[in-house]
């Protein structure tokens, strides 16, 4: 493991630059194929809770992990002025063309989150991060401390992100048949060392952090809750017993008990 961190996130960023470039059927060129297709890569989520900014019509918005700014140039069409941040250099060069192909003004930034207060010192209506954001941060303090510094006053922060507890289990193959088996997986509590996963072939780092940790940093970062939801749903494939429905996200079939697989936060300035 690399010993500083600023190394660990060296090697995210090339990992980012490599996933983009060669993982031609990854989510994140789906979600760009679904935007080039129908306008728009949202889901139902961040509509639904978004939809008193419904008229985004020259809100200023800031992405910040916006990958490759599928989503960010989807909230521009909906008429919000964009920037997006994000600390892969393939990311914000397709982030870049897309806005040219599509015809949309947008701001793309290539930086580490915790480098942009010495890049960008502007406030917007709405600071705006989701689907799988906050595990890549070593630091959820510091970045509720960004974060919060961006939102205007009477703006807001959201966040719609991977529920910590699901990073807890993993789903198993059961000896007695039972078709939903789970073994311990991952750590809850935020821990100063990553943990490093091998995915295709190369190491990820990755930090947890709890939802309290979550809350109680953006509270501390001067921003008051207006709602913290947990969903029963998923946006990838996370166990292999979710099942796919028309809404898109993979949901728990029936027999199930549902547990918390995303949750979201609207907080204000
Ligand atoms: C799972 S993707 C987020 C996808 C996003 N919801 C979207 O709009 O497509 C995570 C993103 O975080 C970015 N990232 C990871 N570490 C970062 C850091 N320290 N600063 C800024 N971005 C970072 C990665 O480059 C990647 O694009």
């Amino acid at each position: 493991m690399p010993s500083m961190p600023n190394a660990y996130t060296a090697a995210n960023r090339a990992l980012w630059n490599d996933w983009l470039a060669t993982q031609r059927d990854s989510d994140h060129h789906r979600d760009v194929a679904r935007f080039q297709a129908t306008g728009s890569s949202l889901r139902p989520i961040e509509r639904r809770e978004l939809g008193e900014l419904g008229d985004l019509a020259g809100a200023s918005l800031l992405h910040l992990q916006c990958n490759m700014g599928s989503d960010t140039l989807s909230w521009a069409r909906l008429g919000a002025r964009v920037t997006g941040v994000d600390l892969s250099d393939t990311a914000i060069a397709r982030a870049r063309a897309l806005a040219a192909a599509s015809d949309l003004d947008a701001t793309f930034i290539r930086a580490d989150l915790y480098d942009l207060p010495s890049l960008l010192d502007e406030r917007f209506d709405l600071v705006y991060t989701t689907y799988g954001a906050l595990c890549w941060l070593p630091d959820v303090a510091h970045w509720a401390a960004i974060a919060a510094r961006y939102v205007r006053p009477g703006g807001a922060l959201y966040i719609l992100d991977i529920h910590p507890i699901s990073a807890t289990f993993a789903q198993i193959a059961s000896p007695t048949g039972d078709p939903l088996s789970f073994r311990a997986a991952g750590p809850y509590f935020s821990a100063t060392d990553p943990t490093a996963e091998t995915a295709s072939g190369a190491t990820v780092y990755t930090w947890p952090h709890s939802l309290g940790e979550v809350v109680t940093a953006l509270r501390a970062a001067g921003l008051r809750l207006d709602f913290l939801h947990e969903h029963p749903v998923s946006f990838w494939p996370r166990y292999p017993a979710l099942v796919q429905l028309d809404d898109g996200y993979w949901h728990w079939p029936d027999h199930a008990i549902p547990l918390p697989l995303l949750y979201s936060i609207k907080a204000t300035r």
